[in-house]
């Protein structure tokens, strides 16, 4: 650890040793019984040199295990002169340049803390609540010790920059602090999902990281123990029989009708789900859920309404798999979002018809069918638990957009595509 301190004090602009200082130190404290990680923020100049610790007034701000004031101090010196010089930095002429100018505008923020962005703020400045808290802790004047190891594009791949420059990696950002948690949100996350939940008429969204698949299989285990039974079409997506694989639910199938003509398989049937319900009855069982795919892959949409009236008539809970309908409702003539036709869940890729970054997805929750406390436990244990901010800011964003006209965002493309 020393060595590599002494390394780092000697070679301030080599990215890579303040992620090994880090890694080292993450060592040091979990044999010591803590989880270390910290980071350092140019505060102010003035700053500096007496505390350079973030951490310093909010308990919620410390990361595992706090340096000493000493290590910290003289870190902080270091890292005022570890940022990247035209000599060593590994980015060529016209990236440095650019890399120059984000780090410079960085500089004038003088915000002496980290504050957890109040919704209120975010109104005000009309940037939606996740979105702009990446981009508050993109522009922090500050050197990090925490992954990841690209150290805000500085260790970034040269081929990757060239393609996209640098900017998506000042913002790929882990969990820190300011930037909440997905699996215990109270602060942006909460305040994103909260927007999203409004605008689809949701009880509760969760946002996700891992695809439309990660909410069909959380939708399915939050409803289905093992051995018990799920109704389900036999053209659904590989996600719902992995689901039925990680539950251990057992499937009931519908298989539905054939359109020969357009060579496609329809929905499924509110009579069809009837028969499939009368016959576990007969067999003294009830089902767990009913998932339907609506609209499927080629865009054909089940009754959901007549579904759920049904189901519910039985206080069975109706999975929606929306993954291709994230856009229904936003516009008079298109069918209604299944939860608006009284779906229990609805899993939307949203990266899918709207436009998130792909594996963006979110689900969502309407009634008091499905038990909510474990759906988040089936959440956390199927999602990263270094979910990328990139993806999550890219559902809050998604979300902005459409709030900006929700009846209409969609008319220029149907109008065109209708003509
Ligand atoms: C009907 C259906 N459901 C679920 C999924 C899974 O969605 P994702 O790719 O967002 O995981 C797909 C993907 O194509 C799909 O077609």
């Amino acid at each position: 650890m020393l060595a590599l301190y002494l390394l780092y004090v000697q070679h301030p602009n080599e990215p890579y040793i303040g992620n090994l200082i880090l890694i080292c130190w993450q060592h040091l404290c979990l044999s010591l019984g803590n989880k270390g990680s910290f980071r350092l923020c140019r505060r102010s100049e003035a700053g500096i040199s007496q505390d350079g610790i973030t951490d310093q007034q909010s308990p919620r701000r410390l990361i595992g295990w706090r340096p000493s004031q000493h290590l910290g101090r003289h870190l902080a010196k270091v890292c005022r002169a570890a940022e990247p010089t035209s000599e060593t930095h590994t980015l060529d002429q016209g990236k440095k340049k650019a890399s120059m100018s984000l780090i410079e505008n960085c500089r004038s923020v003088t915000k002496d803390d980290i504050v957890i962005p109040d919704s209120s703020a975010v109104q005000q400045h009309k940037l939606p609540p996740l979105v702009s808290a990446l981009k508050a802790s993109a522009e922090e004047n500050a050197a990090s010790f925490h992954f990841p190891g690209h150290n805000r594009g500085r260790a970034a791949p040269s081929s990757l920059t060239q393609l996209i420059g640098v900017r998506p990696f000042l913002h790929d950002l882990p969990e820190l602090p300011e930037l909440d948690n997905l699996f215990t949100p109270e602060g942006p996350i909460l305040d994103a999902q909260k927007e999203a939940a409004k605008l689809f008429g949701a009880f509760e969204t969760w946002f996700l990281v891992g695809g439309s698949t990660c909410g069909i299989h959380a939708a399915v285990m939050a409803t289905c123990s093992p051995g018990e039974t799920l109704i389900l079409p036999r053209n659904c997506h590989i996600s719902a029989t992995s689901a039925m694989v990680l539950s251990g639910a057992l499937p009931k199938y519908i298989s539905p009708a054939y359109n020969f003509d357009w060579d496609i398989a329809g929905g499924i049937t509110p009579s069809q789900v009837e028969k499939a319900i009368k016959e576990l009855e007969m067999e003294g069982q009830k089902a767990a859920a009913v998932f339907v795919t609506s609209p499927t892959y080629h865009g054909i949409c089940s009754d959901v309404g007549s579904i759920s009236q049904l189901c519910h008539s039985h206080e069975i809970p109706v999975i929606v798999d929306e993954a291709h309908g994230a856009h229904l409702g936003f516009h008079p003539q298109l069918p209604r979002s299944a939860l608006h036709q009284g779906a229990d869940l609805a899993v939307q890729s949203t990266h899918k018809v709207l436009c998130s970054l792909t594996q963006s997805s979110m689900l969502h929750v309407s009634g008091n069918l499905v038990d909510r406390e474990r759906i988040c436990r089936c959440l956390q244990n199927l999602q990263s638990t270094s979910p990328s901010y990139l993806l999550l800011a890219s559902l809050d964003a998604t979300r902005a957009q459409i709030s900006e006209n929700p009846k209409n965002f969609l008319t220029k493309q149907l109008n065109w595509l209708l003509r």
